[in-house]
């Protein structure tokens, strides 16, 4: 019987010292306007839900984790990451936590229609505009990106970093040895290909295990084929589907696979990237978390190892993939949860964050010299190239739309029937 007294007595003791420690670390950030509950069990504690687990991927994460740990090692951090490149597994698990009402304290989410259609518009996100003006952050991130996070007035995450989409990476000893020049435009690129596959070298490396990575191919043949203002109005719902060029578009598609490792379905970005590491083959379209793996995981060296260079015909096209994170309706430490935006935006965060992950900061003011010579190219690039939302990363069109186009493009992939491609992407068009 003492000893259950005992251990009760403790146990309050321990309850009161938590409580105490929640109140403490409450006082930085305003934002009282939410919940108002004062924490249960959660109290004290962020979980940080999104998919970046493994190569190429966790480096960045743990790094911001690392440095939020120094700022706040009262608060502890749950890495709540759910393996599967750009979220494939993450975002099924994250739907079935909002919808339970159980969701993690800030998940990763795509600015544009990722955060609005799906999060926004279901009345599930906190406004965060006190926190941008308390940071004093309206300026220091670019409108178009605040644009992208926005919906009426209201900002609705924090963006950490902003990844290229139109890029191709290229092993430089291969282009070297075959006497390959860099392709700007899809003629010059179907030489290039034709001249390494006569060489016995696969010209595309591909890994669409995850179907994404083969709609990321496509959505950038459609801005070379369309530019960006047309690009733009394809997914804005005011150019169809059955638009000849987005025909000729899929048309390329289909001439550009014919051109990748026949064992592109049971390879994923990371398998399929190695290819070109090692120069099997000689380049892929990859976004650029494919520079953090092959800078950091594979230890190869910008500009000697791999170079890069715009999807043909999309020179004058950024397409921005920027990863955020936000405050869901129902977290009970929104103080703490707030704590760990603040960081996340700052410039010390994106520079811990950066460099790591292969994307540019966020932010306008961060410091260039963290970065590496393909980080401050798409620095430049960023600041002199117009900017287009990716269908294949959540922000030109909604989750319901990028679920039925991703299905369409691998049947595509298979089958190479451009009719059925152009008619089920019509058949969707309604869902954007
Ligand atoms: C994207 C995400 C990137 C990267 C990539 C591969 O959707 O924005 O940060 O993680 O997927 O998983």
């Amino acid at each position: 019987m003492k000893k259950l007294f005992y251990l009760l007595f403790v146990a309050l003791v321990l309850l009161l010292a938590a409580c105490n420690s929640d109140s403490d670390t409450s006082g930085e950030a305003e934002g009282g306007d939410s919940s108002g509950d004062d924490g249960g069990e959660s109290a004290g504690k962020v979980e940080i839900f999104s998919w970046w687990t493994g190569a190429g991927e966790e480096d960045g994460l743990l790094a911001l984790i690392d440095l939020f740990e120094e700022k706040h090692p009262d608060i502890e951090v749950e890495n709540a990451a759910v393996a599967g490149g750009a979220g494939t597994n993450a975002k099924a698990v994250l739907a079935t936590r909002m919808q339970g009402n159980d969701p993690p304290s800030t998940f990763q989410v795509h600015g544009g229609e990722e955060l609005n259609k799906s999060w926004v518009a279901a009345d599930k996100m906190e406004p965060l505009n006190d926190l941008y003006e308390e940071n004093e952050w309206m300026d220091k991130f670019p409108e178009e990106l605040i644009d992208l996070v926005s919906q009426d007035d209201n900002i609705y995450s924090v963006p950490v970093n902003i990844h290229r989409g139109n890029v191709f990476f290229y092993n430089m000893a291969v282009f070297e040895e075959h006497g390959i020049e860099v392709p700007t435009n899809f003629d010059e690129f179907f030489e290039a290909a034709d001249a390494l596959q006569e060489a016995g070298v696969v010209p595309v490396a591909l890994g669409d295990k995850e179907s994404w990575t083969a709609t990321q191919v496509f959505e950038n043949i459609l801005l070379g084929v369309l530019g960006p203002d047309d690009y733009k109005k394809l997914f804005a719902g005011e150019i169809g589907f059955d638009d000849d060029r987005v025909v000729e578009a899929a048309e390329i598609f289909g001439k550009m696979l014919d051109y990748v490792n026949e064992d592109h379905a049971s390879r994923n970005w990371q398998d399929s990237a190695q290819l070109v590491a090692n120069g099997e083959a000689a380049m892929i379209n990859m976004g650029d978390w494919a520079k953090g793996y092959f800078a950091n995981d594979l230890d190869l060296k910008t500009n000697e190892d791999f170079g890069y260079f715009p999807f043909p015909a999309t020179d004058d096209s950024f397409t921005i993939i920027t990863d955020t994170f936000g405050l869901p309706k129902g977290v009970e430490n929104t103080d703490e949860v707030k704590e760990f935006l603040t960081v996340l935006g700052s410039v010390e965060g994106q520079d811990a964050f950066n460099p790591l992950k292969g994307s540019i900061p966020a932010r306008v003011d961060a410091d260039p010299s963290k970065y590496d010579e393909y980080g401050t190219d798409a620095m430049e690039d960023f600041k002199n190239s117009r900017l287009v939302p990716s269908l294949a990363h959540g922000s030109a069109a909604s989750e319901g739309f990028l679920t039925k186009a991703n299905q369409a493009v691998n049947i595509f992939v298979t089958q190479r029937d451009v009719d059925n491609l152009i008619q089920a992407l019509t058949n969707a068009a309604g869902e954007m």
